[in-house]
């Protein structure tokens, strides 16, 4: 087994990353360390270049971001934690496979539709071609699993289809690359905002009110939660009774995540109570299971040497890692090294 993953330095990480992504990035780390196998995450750096930046943020977004996923429990002892412009070999990789990709694929992916929105001709053209990157993160290290929220569903399959094309025409009848599969939590595949339940929980969201970030502290949390949009009905007694009922589906299904406890055993408590009741309960318990990485946070995020000795090191593991497979891509192309 070969875990990989990543995640954009931009912005602060929020429940969403947590809950979608870094909990299972925490969870694999052990159980592939006990079977031998090897998992790598890294701050994707270079995707956050599809979208306009200030370079000092990015720099300080990054060391902040890997103070973060450290402080979530990822262990650079037993995962390889770096950032992706620290290896070359992502950025060689995705013109390599630039020549498979079609732009019948690309133009199917709706991250992009979203983020771009009505002004396509404006749009950098890495935020297009954002996805092929994405491919190559994998495939170099021949990724099996890759723990990921929902909305990245998608771009796996494109890096599935990718490699399976390059498999095909430049293979030899050899498999290049490993078609790697998701890995997406069932009930927290898609956090959505505390304004709004029909929108995801994201860095992008203009309103800091939207989304709880591992750095709020204990106030901002209970605010957040105590503000979140809700409807004025009792919660039910069962699962269905929350269909069509965006935002309390999404604070029942965060209680449950949070707490590990499925809908049913929630809603068994909290049947028939308002979100007077309801809401205080899912502060608390937020403030309670976010202390101690805010703690661990805090304390790591402005060592400054240690944060890019630790990114220094697992990037020159990642290049080890990563040298076979992209060597092994220019010879199938035909390319003279
Ligand atoms: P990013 O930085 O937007 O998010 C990091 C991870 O968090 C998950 N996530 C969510 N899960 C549930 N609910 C939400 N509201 C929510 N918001 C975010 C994402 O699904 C993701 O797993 N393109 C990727 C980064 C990336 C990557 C990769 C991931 C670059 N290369 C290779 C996996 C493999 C991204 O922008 O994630």
């Amino acid at each position: 087994m070969r875990i990989v993953s990543g995640i954009q330095p931009t912005g602060n990480l929020h429940l969403g990353n947590y809950l979608g992504a870094i909990r299972n990035w925490v969870r694999m780390q052990d159980e592939v360390a006990q079977a031998g196998g090897q998992s790598l995450y890294f701050l994707a750096d270079l995707h956050a270049l599809s979208q306009p930046h200030v370079p000092a943020e990015l720099t300080a977004n990054t060391r902040e971001m890997a103070a973060a996923v450290i402080a979530c429990g990822i262990d650079p002892e037993k995962s390889i934690l770096f950032n992706q412009a620290q290896v070359p070999a992502h950025a060689e990789l995705q013109w390599l496979l630039n020549g498979t990709a079609r732009l019948g694929w690309l133009n199917r992916m709706t991250q992009f539709k979203d983020k771009a929105g009505k002004n396509r001709d404006s749009v950098s053209a890495a935020l297009y071609t954002y996805p092929v990157l994405q491919a190559a993160d994998v495939l170099l290290y021949q990724a099996t699993h890759v723990p990921v929220g929902e909305d990245q569903k998608q771009h796996l399959e494109l890096a599935r289809d990718i490699a399976q094309k390059f498999n095909n025409d430049f293979g030899d009848g050899e498999e290049i690359f490993t078609l790697p599969e998701p890995i997406i939590p069932q009930g927290a595949a898609r956090i959505m905002s505390l304004r709004d339940g029909n929108a995801k929980m994201s860095k992008s969201d203009a309103s800091d009110m939207s989304r709880i970030n591992l750095s709020d502290d204990a106030d901002t949390i209970m605010a957040k939660i105590r503000k979140a949009k809700t409807d004025p009905e009792p919660l039910p007694h069962d699962a269905e009774g929350l269909e069509g009922r965006a935002e309390a589906a999404n604070l029942v299904g965060i209680y449950a995540a949070m707490a590990g406890e499925s809908i049913a055993h929630v809603l068994a408590r909290f049947a028939g109570q308002g979100f007077g009741a309801f809401k205080p309960a899912l502060g608390e318990l937020l403030v309670a299971r976010l202390a101690p990485i805010s703690a661990r946070f805090n304390a790591l995020r402005h060592d400054h040497a240690t944060l890019d000795s630790i990114l220094g090191q697992g990037a020159e593991k990642a290049r080890r890692l990563a040298a076979p497979t992209l060597d092994r891509a220019y010879r199938a192309l035909g390319l003279l090294r």
